[in-house]
């Protein structure tokens, strides 16, 4: 099955085309220069900058693809959660593909499209398993029963993690997005140069807190900095990252003794990082577990996500109305 998937959630459009779990294209537009100045995603710019990526995104993901608007067997938008205005451009459009070519549609939640992109990778087998889902909005631990089951863990009470590199490297004058930036650096650091709070390591739920941990490392630059020394950005980079890292990992594997699961699957974008990538993969090595990590280009927001789960949704005889809307507050289920 040929499936045509939109991603418009946030800052990122993405165009990409699956015949089941391999991707024939996945094209990217990325925004981040319109959105560098300002320090972080600005709504009403990204709904516009979708609007003019989009038409040209979508011949070019056919072209590759080689195939015309007639060869799809279906059309997949991410209806949610995400920027409303931003949603409602995907939304759109694919509507628009779906209503002319008599293809049926299907919207996808976003969470749900970066649990699933790890099919095109480690295959269509992956449940049971606990996934641990994090991106600029979301820090969560899921427990997948079955494919398409989500039972919530845990999630963040505050901040996403995402949200705390950004603000951090911000802070740090390391640019937009941060994430990645943050990355780089540490590798040059000691992760435990500086000993970060490890924010609801020992609640005993599978909850996260990264507000605490901003607002720490805030004070340790300012407290190093009224006391006449100039503070290591390597280091510091990569003691906030070890924090954050500390708390994922020890929750995840948590989760997956308690829940008695064999398999750890991580989905959004802040699992591009490195440094958790490496962690988890040693602890669930050592634990005797099968952990699934997408490739870093389907770790951050795509396309092809979005086509891969729209996919088995119409497998199974799923269909969105042509009167779907955005949910940017859509709850994963
Ligand atoms: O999933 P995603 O692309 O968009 C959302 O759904 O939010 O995630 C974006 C987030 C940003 O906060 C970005 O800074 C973070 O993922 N990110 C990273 C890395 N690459 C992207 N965080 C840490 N390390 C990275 N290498
Ligand atoms: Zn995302």
């Amino acid at each position: 099955m040929k499936v045509l998937g939109i991603e418009t959630s946030c800052d990122e459009t993405g165009v990409a085309v699956v015949e089941d779990e391999t991707v024939l294209a996945n094209l990217l537009a990325s925004q981040v220069q319109l959105h560098e100045r300002f320090g972080g995603v600005v709504p009403e710019l990204a709904s516009r900058a979708h609007v003019e990526a989009l038409t040209p995104l979508l011949d070019a993901a056919l072209e590759q693809a080689g195939i015309g608007f007639g060869d799809l067997d279906g059309v997949a938008v991410t209806a949610g959660p995400g920027l409303v205005g931003a949603l409602l451009v995907g939304i759109a459009a694919a509507k628009s593909v779906a209503l002319a070519t008599s293809r049926p549609l299907i919207g996808v939640n976003h969470l749900e499209g970066h649990i699933l992109a790890n099919a095109v990778e480690h295959g269509r087998d992956l449940v049971p398993a606990v996934c641990l889902v994090v991106s600029g909005g979301h820090t969560m631990l899921v427990h997948m029963p079955e494919p398409h089951r989500y039972e919530i863990l845990g999630q963040t009470v505050d901040d996403a993690a995402g949200e705390a590199f950004d603000k951090v490297a911000r802070f740090l004058g390391l640019g937009f997005p941060g994430g990645p930036a943050v990355d780089r650096l540490a590798r040059h650091g000691d992760p435990n140069a500086i000993r970060f709070p490890r924010a609801m390591a020992d609640s005993g739920d599978y909850d996260f807190s990264l507000s605490g941990l901003k607002t720490a490392v805030l004070r340790h630059v300012k407290a190093e900095r009224d006391a006449g020394r100039e503070v290591d950005a390597a280091d510091l980079a990569a003691s906030f990252q070890e924090a954050i890292v500390d708390v994922q990992v020890s929750k995840t594997m948590q989760a997956v003794r308690d829940l008695g699961v064999e398999s750890i699957l991580l989905g959004g974008g802040v699992v591009a990082n490195s440094r958790l990538r490496e962690r988890i993969d040693k602890a669930g090595a050592e634990a005797g577990l099968r952990v699934m990590i997408p490739s870093v280009q389907l770790c951050t927001d795509n396309g092809a996500m979005i086509a891969l789960a729209g996919a088995w949704r119409l497998e199974r005889g799923e269909r969105s109305s042509l009167a779907i809307g955005a949910d940017p507050s859509m709850e994963l289920r």
